[in-house]
């Protein structure tokens, strides 16, 4: 009988996921809440909200699901996890306290502190350089980075607009990294590293957005380099979250800043990274859904990480007004061209009017090559991003340059 699999959300991140776990090597049923029309290809798509956890409940009963993957933060800080495994159900995400290691922010700087994790210190004033942050979730929006006085008022005013208390923390400088762990509670298995580009425009030049595109994986952190930042961050986060009765099941990712001090966790987020997994999941050799399902059953002790073989470019293509807006109804045209040229095309913020695809949201679609190296698979994303036609789009053209030209990490260990 075919493993029965849920994958909630509707984003480039979910259509990753259903893509991979499509070539488990058990026969596989996909389903997907509430997806989109690049997962429908792969899964069938059930239009339920996805925060709500008595309506995801119904849906995973009533599909008699073996796993449900929860994609993104959103549910799982509403609960959706605890609801399901309460109700005897295999789930990959965290429940609600253990999420609020993303869900809020100064819970976060109080697990590392206990835990002993390397991260930037908290100040007690707002004075510059330092970088003011909104404790609770805000989309990528809710930090700002403050060199001048200027800055510290301005994100001031800005933030104190969200409604939630303001953390003042360390400016730190350096290159950052997504580290991402696949962990049941007590165990971890490190996922590939990647980087993601997470300003507007090209240059790291404008407003944070959800992320411009990523590569995978990213020179010279090698597997020493993974296992040392497993051991120094993750699993102490994991020991403690068990400890205070609250274990983490699901994908704990460390947003690393490599500074010249060592790496340093400027985040985590208590759920896959979007658009890095549509980076690292096509280079992950292996079994995706026995390692989710193994996570989700408290069973990881033993296993390995699983390898990863070349690499991963993923370009995504936003709406021009992306991420003040976003665009609806514009026809996309060129998806099986760049199909053609060897790329996966991940929707994001698409939908079908009639008989057509269009544009539905800010971040539209990713487009991800893999190579043998980081420099070939940008050379060919880039050619299949060309053959995507959707007009008022644009997209950075800067994603993994420096990777591609010869930079290397350093990590002070
Ligand atoms: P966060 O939502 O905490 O990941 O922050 C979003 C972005 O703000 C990060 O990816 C960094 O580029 C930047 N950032 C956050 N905290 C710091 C920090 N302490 N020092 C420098 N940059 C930071
Ligand atoms: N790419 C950043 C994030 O998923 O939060």
């Amino acid at each position: 009988m075919a493993v029965r699999v849920l994958v909630i959300g509707s984003g480039g991140r979910e259509h990753a996921l259903a893509w991979k776990l499509a070539q488990a090597s058990s026969a596989t049923e996909l389903h997907a809440a509430p997806g989109n029309p690049g997962i429908a290809r792969l899964a069938e798509c059930h239009p339920i909200s996805a925060e709500d956890p008595d309506d995801v409940l119904a849906l995973a009963r009533s599909l008699a699901c073996d796993l449900v993957v929860v994609g993104p933060e959103a549910p799982l800080v509403a609960g959706v996890a605890d609801v399901l495994r309460h109700a005897g159900i295999a789930v990959f995400g965290p429940g609600a306290a253990a999420a609020g290691i993303e869900g809020s922010k100064s819970f976060a700087k109080e697990v590392m502190v206990a835990a002993g994790v390397p991260t930037a210190s908290r100040l007690p004033v707002a004075r510059p350089p330092c970088v003011v942050k909104a404790d609770g979730l805000a989309a990528g929006k809710g930090v700002v980075v403050c060199r001048t006085q200027e800055d510290v008022d301005r994100a001031l005013s800005e933030l104190a607009a969200l409604g939630s208390p303001l953390l003042i923390e360390e400016l730190l400088e350096g290159p950052e990294i997504s580290l991402f762990a696949v962990c049941d509670g007590r165990t971890a298995v490190a996922l590939p590293p990647a980087q993601d580009f997470k300003r507007a425009y090209d240059g790291d030049e404008g407003p944070n957005t959800g992320g411009m595109g990523s590569y995978a994986p990213v020179p010279g952190v090698g597997d020493d380099e993974v296992t040392a930042l497993l051991e120094r961050v993750h699993l102490p986060v994991l020991s403690e979250l068990e400890q205070r009765g609250t274990p983490f099941v699901g994908l704990l990712y460390a947003g690393l800043m490599l500074t010249s001090e060592g790496p340093k966790v400027l985040e985590f987020n208590c759920r896959f990274g979007d658009p890095e997994t549509q980076s690292v999941l096509p280079i992950l050799e292996g079994d995706l859904l026995e390692l989710l399902a193994a996570a989700a059953t408290g069973d990881l002790a033993g296993i390995r990480s699983p390898g990863a073989g070349g690499a991963a470019v993923t370009v995504v293509v936003s709406a021009g007004s992306y991420p003040a807006a976003g665009d609806r109804g514009t026809p996309i045209r060129g998806i099986e061209a760049a199909e053609g040229l060897g790329a996966l095309v991940f929707h994001a913020g698409t939908a079908v009017r009639g008989e057509e695809l269009v544009t539905n949201g800010g971040r539209i679609l990713g487009v991800t090559v893999l190579g043998e190296t980081v420099a070939d698979a940008r050379e060919r994303a880039y050619a299949a991003v060309g053959a995507i036609e959707i007009e008022g789009s644009r997209y950075r053209r800067d994603i993994a340059e420096a990777a591609a030209s010869g930079w290397t990490a350093s990590l002070e260990l």
